[in-house]
């Protein structure tokens, strides 16, 4: 039997006979010779057929178009020429499966490249996306287990009760209503209890309206919990896991990255300085004083004010303790500032906002209670939550990042949209 070799592997054989197999890439011909590009997942590389050695298959071989599947045998050898130095001298092909005219050319516009997105994600640029979110769930997973973290899993349909009441998709469960989860936070403290320090990467939904270039209705959620921590060694674990993820993409995906045209330049600083942690207040005074932005104290910072906060900055910064009332009911007052909260969010550089929310958690079940009041929520949906304070409650905290936030900074992206192959947004739910 045949052994087919990747297209990476035949570059790097250099030289002698040679199998492949994958798609066409792009063909061109003369009445002499047909021009084949062919791709496959590790690559691409020019495949040359003259006529006068296919005469018999040629009209077969006219019919050869984009994306059009093929196995080659033939002669692997250097050429300058060739668009990654390399051509295959064809001595035998098969035809596997024809091709339509494939419905992607250049110029699409970004709604039809989205209507032919199980199409699109087949070229370069998607390809070496996908890659590099490979590389980055692969280092999350690594980076929490090297770190002794449990891998534990929450419910995605909930009874009620997360984030923010209004922003849930209702599920009709069989005739009930129910919803699909937010966080897998308050089922992670619960476990938390057993396991002391856990993370999950799963599918968070949020119901929010808004359309901006960094929200998807449905995104993959990092998420970790831990026993005993406090703010400082939260923020430790965010800023290591961050650098981790980005050290294993620029040792991994230098080709990948290339093909995206991202100035990895823009990255270098992270790896090498500490991440800035400043206060919501003196982010305020920053704000005023450098960007002659005034703010009033009391709510969450906007896009635009963490964007022109972060034209200071060429690292993530964390901005710590905002306002109490603006944050989520589990979010504890700091006793020390009463007015703000003991939180923080990341915040990303060249225009990328807020990349990771966490915080100490709330034990006061009275607290507790009252925050929830404040915000309109039913007590009976959280009852779960004030019993597992009930029996021995430890201070903890814990994080989440939007991993589709993380994956469009490290690629350059302009939009969320990319940095998922079938993204779900207000106006796209299809394919
Ligand atoms: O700040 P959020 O809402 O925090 C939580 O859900 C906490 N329960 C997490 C925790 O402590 N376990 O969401 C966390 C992160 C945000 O910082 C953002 O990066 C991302 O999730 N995120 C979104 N990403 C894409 N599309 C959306 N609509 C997002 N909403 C939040
Ligand atoms: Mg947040």
């Amino acid at each position: 039997m045949t052994k087919f070799i990747s297209i990476s592997q035949a570059i790097k054989k250099g030289s002698g006979q040679i199998a492949i197999r994958g798609w066409v890439y792009r063909a061109r011909g003369s009445n002499k010779f047909k021009f084949i590009i062919l791709r496959d997942s590790t690559g691409v590389i020019q495949c040359i057929l003259p006529r006068e050695k296919f005469e018999k298959q040629w009209e077969e071989i006219d019919k050869i178009q984009v994306e059009t599947s093929l196995e080659i045998f033939g002669a692997i050898k250097k050429d300058k020429r060739a668009p990654t130095g390399y051509e295959v001298q064809v001595s035998k092909i098969n035809i596997i499966g024809l091709s339509d005219e494939f419905p992607i050319q250049k110029d699409l516009n970004e709604e039809l490249l989205g209507d032919r997105r199980h199409l699109w994600i087949r070229s370069q640029k998607m390809t070496a996306i996908m890659k590099i979110r490979s590389t980055i769930f692969g280092a999350l997973h690594e980076y929490f287990r090297n770190k002794g973290f449990y891998e534990f899993q929450s419910p995605l349909i909930i009874p009620g009760g997360a984030e923010e009441g209004p922003t849930m998709f209702e599920v009709n469960y069989f005739g009930k209503k129910m919803y699909l989860a937010q966080t897998w936070q308050l089922y992670a403290e619960a476990a938390m209890y057993a396991l002391e320090k856990i993370y999950c990467i799963a599918p968070s939904f949020r119901a929010e309206k808004s359309k901006t270039s960094r929200h998807l209705t449905e995104y993959w959620h990092t998420e970790m919990e831990v026993a005993w921590a406090d703010l400082d060694e939260l923020m430790n674990y965010a800023e290591g896991m961050t650098k981790y993820v980005i050290k294993k993409v620029l040792e991994k995906n230098k080709d990948e990255l290339k093909v995206l045209e991202r100035d990895v330049k823009k990255l270098q600083p992270s790896l090498k300085k500490k991440f800035p942690r400043i206060t919501y207040d003196n982010a305020l005074k920053i704000l005023k004083e450098k960007k002659k932005m005034k703010v009033n104290w009391g709510k969450d910072l906007r896009t635009v004010e963490e964007e022109k906060l972060m034209e200071i900055y060429d690292t993530p910064v964390f901005v710590t303790h905002y306002p109490k009332e603006e944050m989520a009911f589990y979010k504890p007052r700091d006793p020390k500032n009463p007015k703000t909260a003991r939180c923080f969010d990341m915040l990303a550089p060249e225009k990328n906002g807020e990349l990771i929310g966490g915080s100490e958690r709330d034990t006061n079940i009275e607290e507790l209670k009252k925050s929830l009041k404040a915000k309109g929520e039913k007590l009976e949906d959280y009852s779960y939550y004030f019993d597992i304070h009930q029996y021995g409650a430890i201070p903890h905290g814990g994080y989440g990042l939007g991993t589709e936030r993380l994956i469009k900074w490290i690629c350059g992206l302009d939009t969320i949209k990319d940095a998922i192959a079938f993204p779900r947004t207000m106006s796209r739910m299809k394919p």
